[in-house]
């Protein structure tokens, strides 16, 4: 398993990942009238974005794995500074919105671990101060492992928002 930058080619594995992983964490496919919209709106604006910050766990078959999802990039991890749909009034000091979504096969393995590493390094060398997340209620798997990477924490209305300095995930 390789953790690479992604490219435009990854997309179509990136939307299926998105999607498969979009209901608080389980699988969204079906959850709205269009198995599209996840996508477009949680995925193709961090891969478009200018000076895109997306990162894959690449299982060996390359980039050409993004033309067959089901073996391909497992996994979707992205970060960056976003349209300004996504800033977050409560977490401005930290504007990068978090995005990482792992098949589940390929989960509890330590990739999301070194991911965020790899992320970490590339933002901190971008002067990105720190990235934030919103994590529901119902996904406690995703509380779970942002806690044990050092996550600080705060509960509201909307669930978690959990936030870390990018020079701590670059020490992962
Ligand atoms: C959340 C997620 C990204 C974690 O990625 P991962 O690759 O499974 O995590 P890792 O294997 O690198 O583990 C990171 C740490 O979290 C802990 N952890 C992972 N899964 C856990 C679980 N189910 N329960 C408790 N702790 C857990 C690990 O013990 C590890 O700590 P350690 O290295 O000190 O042992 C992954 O579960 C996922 O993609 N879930 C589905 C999509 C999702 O919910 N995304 C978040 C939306 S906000």
């Amino acid at each position: 398993m390789t953790i690479r930058r992604a490219t435009l080619d990854d997309q179509a594995a990136m939307r299926d990942v998105c999607l498969r992983t979009g209901h608080g964490g389980q699988d969204a496919t079906g959850s709205w009238s269009d198995d599209g919209l996840r996508p477009d709106a949680f995925l193709e604006p961090y891969v478009r974005y200018p000076a895109s910050r997306c990162w894959v766990v690449d299982d060996g078959a390359g980039t050409a794995a993004a033309a067959r999802p089901a073996a391909g990039p497992g996994l979707l991890h992205d970060a960056g500074t976003l349209p300004d749909r996504m800033l977050d009034d409560a977490s401005a000091p930290l504007p990068a919105h978090l995005h990482v979504d792992m098949l589940p096969e390929l989960q509890r393995r330590g990739h999301g671990r070194r991911l965020m590493r790899a992320l970490g390094e590339s933002l901190a060398a971008d002067g990105v101060p720190g990235v934030h997340l919103r994590v529901g209620d119902g996904n406690q798997v995703a509380v779970a492992s942002c806690r044990r990477l050092g996550f600080d924490e705060r509960h509201d209305d909307d669930g978690y928002l959990m936030t870390i300095a990018s020079q701590r995930l670059a020490a992962l």
